[in-house]
């Protein structure tokens, strides 16, 4: 089968930012007041009293100092507490496909492609603003691309199934190359109310261009070694919003509508799963975890990708083996492990190794090999 190359990838960050400390005085805020209001309540034991958020907490659990938003008003106001994005006419690109279009020119550019190269489109990502028609073919008709397109979602993995997909899907002939797009408004499904995950996410879009690695001329191109992806179902991340809500009005609002994690438990089952399937997908490809110059890992927590690229190199990852944007970004779901890429690749030399993994609700995990096939030998 003919080598794919990830050829060039793009990056829109949001104007806006949060950090922790303007988070979380505007919880708590929420918090004091919600106290306040059931006073008389809590008192009686009827109701239970809220506990502050601290910063102090979010850094060092998580790693995350701010996160990138679309609206940073509706966010911060202790009587919203989410953001406020007004509704588009049909006749305006909508804001997902916006973002994607923005990231899609930056990544076309870096893999040194016109739209005239490409013949299908993916969005792969976890909040899909409506169900249809796809954004990934509005996606298409901005930029003006002649093939097919279509959404998907693999929750925090979507960009490296895409990515597999887009390189299955070329070698089988369906396309010459495929920009694969991971527009994400996190912040439109996180509960800015839930002191356990309220510093989680952030918004971002990223994009990338898959082809034959024998077409591939960008200057940080990169041969798709292999891929591996899996699965196993969890209740540990999940969000039950969707299109049957309205089937059973009195969920309608509730809090599992919204993102929901265990997040101890995530951190505990995700990282032998991770670490063990990129241990033995390096083993099967004969390549030595020594060999590897960087990780490019899932952005979640700071902590646990230091645990994981730990059991894969058997010893404590530097900062610029496996870097890190989760301070300034936060947790982008797909996007994450595709802006540390961005941020951190082309100073590798040619035939330099890396692996780029995604890993996240489902549970899913995606793993990527890749060789540098464009910079300086
Ligand atoms: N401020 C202050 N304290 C807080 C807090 C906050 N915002 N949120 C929780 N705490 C407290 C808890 O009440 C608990 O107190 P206790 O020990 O007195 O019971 C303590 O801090 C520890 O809480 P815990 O939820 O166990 O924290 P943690 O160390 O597991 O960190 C996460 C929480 C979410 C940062 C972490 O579990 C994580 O990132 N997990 C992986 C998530 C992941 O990868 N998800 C994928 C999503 S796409």
């Amino acid at each position: 089968m003919a080598a794919m190359a990830l050829s060039g990838t793009g990056l829109f960050t949001p104007a806006a930012s949060i950090s922790n400390d303007e988070l979380v005085a505007a919880f708590n805020e929420y918090v004091r007041r919600h106290n306040k209001a059931h006073a008389q309540a809590i008192a009686e034991g009827n109701v239970t009293a809220l506990q502050e958020s601290s910063t102090e907490f979010v850094t060092k659990a998580s790693g995350i100092e701010n996160r990138y938003v679309m609206d940073k008003t509706g966010i911060l106001d202790p009587d919203i507490m989410c953001p406020r994005i007004p509704e588009r006419s049909n006749d305006k690109i909508s804001i997902l496909a916006e973002m994607a279009v923005t990231a899609a020119r930056d990544a076309l550019k870096a893999s040194d492609r016109t739209t005239a190269d490409i013949d299908g489109v993916l969005v792969a990502c976890s909040n899909l603003q409506r169900a249809y028609p796809a954004i990934a073919v509005e996606v298409q008709d901005a930029l003006g691309i002649d093939g097919f397109a279509f959404d998907m979602n693999v929750a925090c993995s979507s960009a490296t199934f895409g990515l597999q997909a887009a390189a299955d899907m070329i070698a089988a002939g369906h396309a010459r190359a495929i920009l694969v797009c991971n527009p994400e408004i996190c912040s439109g499904h996180l509960n800015f109310r839930d002191r356990d995950s309220h510093f989680i996410f952030g918004d971002v879009a990223t994009a990338f261009v898959v082809e034959p690695a024998a077409n591939s001329v960008g200057a940080n191109a990169w041969e798709i070694v292999s891929t591996r992806l899996k699965t196993k179902f969890s209740n540990n991340i999940r969000n039950n919003f969707g299109f049957l809500n309205r089937a059973a009005p009195e969920g309608i609002g509730t809090p599992d509508k919204l993102f929901v994690q265990e997040g101890r438990k995530v951190f505990k089952e995700v990282v032998p799963m991770v670490s063990e399937l990129i241990v033995t997908h390096l083993a099967d490809n004969g390549v030595a975890p020594e060999s590897l110059r960087r990780l490019w890992l899932h952005q979640a927590n700071l902590n646990m990708n230091q645990l994981i690229a730990r059991r894969v190199l058997g010893r404590d990852p530097s900062a610029q083996e496996a870097p890190n944007v989760l301070a300034e970004y936060a947790n982008t779901s797909s996007a994450g492990s595709i802006i540390t890429f961005h941020k951190f690749s082309d100073d590798l030399k040619h035939g330099d190794m890396g692996l780029l993994c995604s890993f996240g609700a489902g549970y899913s995990v995606g793993s990527v090999i890749l060789k540098k096939l464009g910079g300086a030998r």
